[in-house]
This record gives C-alpha cells, sequence and structure tokens, in this order.
C-alpha cells in the first residue's frame, strides 16, 4: 500500500507541514531535513515541495474551506496528522489540479499511515469529497488576500501602507515568485527571460536554476531584483575599500565586486560563510572574508563605504516563503529590530568620515526599516540621511519614500512579476 505512486511525495509533504505549523521551522529547513533523510527523486521531491509552499500560500483559504465543511473543530492531540492531511488534500484538488480521486486516495494512504489519523479517515474522505464538489464555488467567494495574511501582518501593513496597498500586496504574496537571475557584466542573459535594469533576467516561476546555462562557468547569480538596488545606492566604489556586513550567501557581495569594489565580507554563520566563499569561487570573484559576530569584531580601519544587510523578519520575501507569516510573531520583528539596531551602531563606528553607510532590510515592517533609521539619525547626529534619486534606480520613483529612502514592495513592477519587499537608507557620516 505504501508502495503507491505519490505516496513518499505526500508524506514528505506531510511531514514538512507539520514541522512549519507545529514545530514553527522555516519550509526549507524541514523539507531539506526530511529529504536528505529519505531522499525522493527528483519529480517527486518537486512535488512534495510544490504541495506543502501551496498549502502554506493559501492556508488561510485552505483552513477556512476545511471548517466550513467539516463538523467541528479538529483538535490535533486526538486527531494527529488529521488537520495537515486535510490542508494538504484541499490544496491538491484547488490549486495544484491533481484529479479528485487521486488526491483523496493519497489523503486515504496518509491517513492509514498515521496512528491517529487513521481513526478519522471518514471524516477526510466526507470533507475532501466535499471539497472536491463545492470547494472551487466557496474559493470564488473567499477574501483571498486577507484570509491568507493572519491579523498580526494585515494590521501593521493597513497601518504602514493602507489597506488598498495591503490588498495589493497579499494577494502577490499568493503568487509564485519569478527566478531572477543577475548576470557578471558580460553575460548575455536567456532568450526566455525578460531583461530587467541592471543585468538582471527574470524568468517564470518553477524556472529549475540547475536547468539554466552558465552556472557552473560562473557568468551569474540568483538574486531577486529588488535585492540587488541597496549596493547599488553605494555609488562609484570602482577601487574603493567597501565593507559587506552580514554578506551571507553573497549576492551582494558578487554585486560589490563586480562593481569593482575591494570588499571585505562579514559574516556570523561559518556554515553560510562556506557557502559564500563556494559562490564567489564559481564566479571568479574573490574578497577578503571575515568569520565574526559583528558586535565583537574589533581594531578596523573605517572604511569609506559600508553596507550593513542586516537580520531581520524577512516578511519582504513572503512569495519566496509563504510559511512566514504562519511561524513568526510581532515579537520577531520587535526582536530583529533591537538586534539590527545594535549592528547598525557598530557598522556606524566602523564607516569613516564623510563616508557612505547604507542599512537594508528584506522587511515590509517600519520598525526594522524608516523608524529604525529615524531613531538612529536621532541618537547619531553625526549622520545625515543622502536621499535616493530616481536616476540612481533606473527612474523607478515609485520605490523611494516620502523620506527618499529605497521602499519596494511586492506589488512593485506588478505587470513584470513583483519583486521582494526590501527597504534601505543611505547615511553619510560628517567630517
Ligand atoms: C539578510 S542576510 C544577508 C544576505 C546577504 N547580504 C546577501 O545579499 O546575500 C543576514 C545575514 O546576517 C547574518 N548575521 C546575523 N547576525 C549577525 C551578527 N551579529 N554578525 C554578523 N552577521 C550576522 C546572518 O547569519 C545572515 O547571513
Amino acid at each position: 500500500m505504501t508502495s503507491a505512486p505519490g505516496f513518499a511525495a505526500r508524506q514528505a509533504a506531510l511531514r514538512a507541514l507539520s514541522r512549519v505549523l507545529r514545530q514553527h521551522l522555516p519550509l526549507d529547513t524541514a523539507l531539506s531535513d526530511i529529504l536528505s533523510a529519505s531522499p525522493l527523486p527528483v519529480r517527486d521531491a518537486g512535488f512534495a515541495r510544490a504541495i506543502a509552499s501551496q498549502t502554506l500560500r493559501r492556508f488561510g483559504q485552505l483552513n477556512a474551506l476545511i471548517a466550513t465543511f467539516a463538523p467541528k473543530p479538529i483538535a490535533p492531540h486526538r486527531a494527529g496528522a488529521t488537520l495537515e492531511i486535510l490542508l494538504a488534500g484541499a490544496c491538491e484538488l484547488l490549486f495544484l489540479n491533481v484529479p479528485s480521486h487521486a488526491a483523496v486516495d493519497g489523503a486515504n494512504r496518509l491517513a492509514a499511515a498515521d496512528p491517529k489519523a487513521r481513526h478519522f479517515k471518514g471524516l477526510i474522505n466526507a470533507v475532501l469529497r466535499r471539497v472536491a464538489r463545492e470547494g472551487q464555488a466557496l474559493l470564488d467567494g473567499q477574501d483571498a488576500a486577507r484570509l491568507n495574511t493572519p491579523d498580526w501582518l494585515w494590521q501593521r501593513w493597513c497601518d504602514a501602507y493602507g489597506e488598498p496597498c495591503a490588498r495589493k500586496i497579499a494577494l502577490r504574496h499568493g503568487e509564485l515568485a519569478p527566478l531572477d537571475i543577475h548576470g557578471k557584466p558580460l553575460f548575455a542573459g536567456f532568450p526566455a527571460a525578460t531583461a530587467l535594469p541592471g543585468s538582471v533576467w527574470r524568468l517564470d516561476p518553477g524556472t529549475r536554476v540547475e536547468s539554466l546555462d552558465g552556472f557552473d562557468d560562473g557568468l551569474w547569480w540568483v538574486q531577486d531584483f529588488a535585492a540587488t538596488l541597496p549596493s547599488r545606492l553605494l555609488g562609484g566604489i570602482s577601487g574603493a575599500r567597501v565593507l559587506d556586513l552580514c554578506a551571507a550567501p553573497g549576492g551582494k557581495t558578487a554585486a560589490l565586486l563586480t562593481d569593482g569594489a575591494d570588499v571585505t565580507a562579514l559574516e556570523r554563520d561559518p556554515v553560510r560563510l562556506e557557502r559564500l566563499a563556494a559562490n564567489l569561487k564559481r564566479l571568479g570573484l574573490a574578497a577578503e572574508l571575515v568569520c565574526a559576530d559583528l558586535r565583537d569584531w574589533k581594531g578596523r580601519e573605517p572604511y569609506p563605504f559600508v553596507l550593513l544587510d542586516a537580520p531581520c523578519s524577512a516578511t519582504g520575501t513572503i512569495r519566496r516563503h509563504p510559511e512566514l507569516p504562519w511561524i513568526k510573531s510581532a515579537a520577531d520583528v520587535t526582536f530583529c529590530a533591537a538586534l539590527a539596531s545594535e549592528l547598525l551602531d557598530v557598522a556606524a563606528d566602523l564607516t569613516a568620515p564623510r563616508g557612505l553607510l547604507v542599512f537594508a532590510v528584506c522587511s515590509l515592517e517600519p520598525e526594522e526599516g524608516a523608524e529604525q533609521i529615524s531613531r538612529f539619525l536621532a541618537r547619531r547626529p553625526e549622520f545625515r540621511r543622502v536621499p535616493v534619486s530616481p536616476t540612481e534606480i533606473f527612474g523607478l520613483d515609485a520605490l523611494i519614500s516620502a523620506e527618499g529612502d529605497l521602499r519596494t514592495l511586492p506589488c512593485h513592477l506588478s505587470d513584470l512579476g513583483g519583486m521582494d519587499g526590501f527597504y534601505a537608507a543611505r547615511l553619510q557620516r560628517s567630517d
């Protein structure tokens, strides 16, 4: 029974969903742990990823649907993985176009293999059969943007950007992100790609990186268009010393190096730093690499250019990490903002007189972005903001805030597939 086609993929997806929803692990971590313990053929691994990630992307909608069809709430301590089986089964039916007999049968097999959920097979069958029959009609009447955004994020985005914009952001999160490739200067691009400014080539969502030419030749790296913008704010850096803080996996380091800078890249996590080193090696680029916690790193001459890409809640990358809304909370935003504030002060100390400091985060939360910078400027009067001008970012003036900072949103460049949410401010130290 357990060798039926798709069973192993569905089981991997189910385990990953349970780890994400119950232990609040990132989906990539959960899936890679599961798949390295029990490897699957590429196609099955892709199916497992599709089930888990689409279930999380549409979690609010699927949960509401199941609550409508199930006679009473499903208690996990009694029902085991019943809820996850229902969520994944409904996702297959409504978002992955799996034929109903295959999705329902797959769910039944998962239930049979779970010592608690096996007692709920009747319920699983009944609910999924109703989802197959009536689910699409209910889905059409749902407020997808609102349901797929938990209250804590919805309220923040309405406060920060207004409800119409919060809705546009949330709707973008329902879509898969495109694959953006940042080419080295002489890279000619891909015929199937859309050319974005700044040597970025946009490919369809779901394009497999391994399927693209030029990876082993080190002609390009993967980097969302929005993530290419903060390092541009340093301006002309050819031949200059640049300090790249919180550098791994190194997308921005690579951009700084291809712009001709002499880069010192600092990163706390040794495994991530190794990944950065491997990426640079593949690209034929070289930087001075430092493995250290920025707060403990001492004894350097200040740098004329400093980039701090601070750790953050990463709510600007929900399209790529659909589990984030469900595993993070407002407390994570507060924690990340406090850590980034400490790092920003150290980065400021490492900035030379008249030097430029660019602070960036891939977060949509004002505490981690504009409010962080307001507090910094109030306590560090030797710094002033240098507003971003549209010409520096290819004329895209919609990406500049009233204060003159870079503020990209997932709903920007919507016609071309959107972009990650980044905030960046450029600060200059006085003499
Ligand atoms: C947003 S990621 C950086 C992405 C990178 N700049 C890029 O473009 O590929 C933040 C990084 O900060 C690192 N980090 C977090 N706290 C740190 C600290 N105290 N000192 C140095 N690095 C730190 C994390 O390990 C993580 O790799």
